[in-house]
């Protein structure tokens, strides 16, 4: 009988600390949905007190995503719902506040972190050892009197003293808890002391038995996985991972790593987990895709390139033998080699089949989401004629979930955190649809657009024309502005293509907030920027045409954003002068 390793995913709490990644509540619950499909046994949905829009999305996690069994069950499957987390610190109000929001969820876990390591108290907290230990003891017990399961961490134990942790995780065990976590919070251990550590904690901390011993380790020096590996080596039983190793700095252990180790290495690490490992290539692309960190090409498991082999050598040995130079098989991650693009007479059979090994069977898309995705496929395999190829389908597939990612009712927030900036809107349409678009544009000419939405509420079309000194897509979206009466801060941009071939298609991801003026009053103009609190919405398109799906992605990210916001959006106008 090998241990179970529960796999902990934290890439909704420390992967979006990331810097610059910024989700919204429905890209979390759309994430975490495909987490639990996944298979992971606890996803750590947020930092609940950390602003009301974190309470909002961890409470919807809890209530929408918490109760699912789509895709658990069957034989190495988890065949239970999953445990939503919330993170909170030593402190009362944070914890009560985390237990509100993680409630409803049918299995729950508070996780209470306090540091330990001289630094950390002497100038960060300015408490002595002593202190620590009553917090512990106090805050463990408190949380203990809401919820059975709670998980204490010892924030940057890398560098804590051994035998203070032994005393600090002693309380923490007496005072309840059931999980002890030990980060390497700034990344500085090697595999080896590492790996000690969790020896000589397990070995020497009263009680260790009665809990779960768990690894969360950061990538600074780029060891997290060789880290979280030695902690798996030496006992620890939970592992704390994000998708694509996202996480603050430099990020944490990546998913993907340590179940593929476990995978290849089955012998070495006599564990088990319930990963679907066949899925890990798709969740990889829609956390790059929701949260806008895209994954470097030659990333392990699930970069662009871990499974192309350039060299004449290397082809030459895998077509006489994969095994020569290929010790995954690309297909148990979700990867297809087999260059098979389909064509306009692939039917629903061919198309489904294909989804399934890319790692969208069901229930990863419901049925309309489906029939939606087959209607674009056929319209793209009629217009693409060298066949549509498993990038553009992984990107087709981003655009349905994009567009079907409407904002969700608001939940109740507590009274001290209410005034609540980000909690979601009303379930809506799209309000706005792109019926015509003009773009003239050249060298040594002023770009200029000319757009006309449908506005599907009032039921009429809306025609606008701007100019931009920066270039054409520019002038689409200032058009767009105009129509709708909204200043728009353009967060980021960009564009990538999603197979090879002139004929390869555009994929345009954006993300946008309502602009606040700066108040720089000597400016002309002022500079319109978002403000920290602005909730953040992305869009995404995909089109042979960029400029047409700049248009859409943009359109998908203001449509949600209208929904959001749609108590306090001015009218939008017919047509409107010009401005030059
Ligand atoms: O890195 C860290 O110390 C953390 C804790 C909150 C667990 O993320
Ligand atoms: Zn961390």
């Amino acid at each position: 009988m090998t241990d179970k390793l529960i796999i902990f995913d934290t890439t909704l709490r420390d992967g979006e600390q990331s810097p610059g990644v910024t989700l919204n509540a429905d890209e979390k619950v759309e994430i975490a949905r495909q987490l639990t499909r996944l298979g992971v046994n606890i996803i750590e949905a947020g930092f609940p007190v950390a602003s009301p829009g974190d309470f909002n999305a961890v409470q919807r996690i809890a209530r929408e995503v918490g109760p699912l069994m789509e895709g658990r069950t069957g034989e190495n499957r988890v065949n239970e719902p999953v445990t939503i987390c919330g993170l909170a610190r030593c402190v009362e109000k944070d914890i009560q506040t985390a237990y509100e929001a993680i409630k409803d969820a049918p299995r729950h876990r508070i996780h209470v972190f306090l540091a330990t390591s001289d630094i950390h108290l002497e100038h960060k907290l300015k408490i002595s050892r002593e202190e620590c230990k009553q917090r512990i003891r106090e805050m463990v017990g408190f949380a203990k009197k809401l919820c059975a399961d709670i998980e204490f961490s010892p924030e940057d134990g890398g560098r804590s003293d051994r035998e203070f942790l032994v005393e600090a995780l002693g309380v923490a065990i007496e005072a309840g808890a059931t999980t002890l976590n030990i980060p390497d919070t700034v990344g500085y251990n090697t595999p080896q002391q590492y790996g000690d550590l969790i020896a000589y904690l397990r070995q020497h901390t009263p009680g260790s038995s009665t809990v779960v011993w768990s690894t969360h380790c950061h990538d600074d020096l780029g060891l997290a996985t060789a880290n979280t590996l030695a902690g798996v080596s030496n006992g620890a039983r939970q592992v704390e991972v994000a998708i694509n190793g996202i996480g603050e700095r430099a990020g944490n252990t990546a998913l993907e790593e340590i179940v593929m180790n476990i995978h290849t290495h089955a012998s070495t690490y006599s564990v088990q987990h319930t990963v679907d490992t066949r899925m890990l290539f798709a969740t990889s692309r829609m956390v790059a895709d929701l949260s806008g960190m895209p994954v470097q090409p030659n990333k392990a498991i699930v970069g662009r390139n871990a499974f192309l082999h350039e060299s004449g050598i290397h082809q030459d040995g895998v077509l006489k033998n994969k095994s020569t130079y290929e010790i995954i098989r690309p297909e148990d991650v979700g990867v297809t080699t087999d260059n098979l693009a389909l064509g306009k007479h692939s039917g629903r059979h061919a198309f489904k089949s294909k989804l399934d090994a890319l790692g969208y069977g069901a229930p990863a898309l419901s049925d309309a989401q489906f029939q939606t995705a087959f209607s674009k496929f056929k319209h793209l395999a009629d217009s693409k004629k060298s066949g549509v190829t498993d990038g553009d389908l992984h990107a087709l597939i981003a655009d349905v979930r994009s567009a079907s990612l409407g904002a969700a009712p608001s939940t109740e927030v507590p009274a001290d955190l209410a005034a609540d900036p980000a909690a979601g809107g009303d379930p809506a349409a799209p309000r706005f649809t792109l019926r015509h678009m003009q773009v003239f544009t050249g060298v040594g000419i002023t770009p200029t657009a000319t757009v006309t939405l449908h506005d599907t509420k009032a039921a009429r079309d809306l025609t606008d024309v701007a100019l931009a000194q920066n270039g054409p897509i520019e002038a689409v979206y200032s058009a767009i502005q105009r129509i709708c009466g909204l200043d728009i801060a353009l967060l980021n941009f960009s564009v990538s293509a999603t197979s090879e071939g002139q004929d390869t298609l555009g994929k345009v991801a954006v993300r946008i907030a309502r602009a606040t003026a700066d108040a720089d009053k000597d400016a002309a103009e002022p500079a319109l920027t978002a403000s920290g609190a602005e909730p953040k919405f992305s869009g995404l398109s995909t089109n042979v045409d960029i400029i047409t799906a700049s248009a859409n992605a943009y359109l998908a990210a203001l449509n949600r954003l209208v929904s959001h916001h749609a108590a306090d959006i001015r009218a939008p106008h017919d047509v409107r002068n010009v401005n030059i």
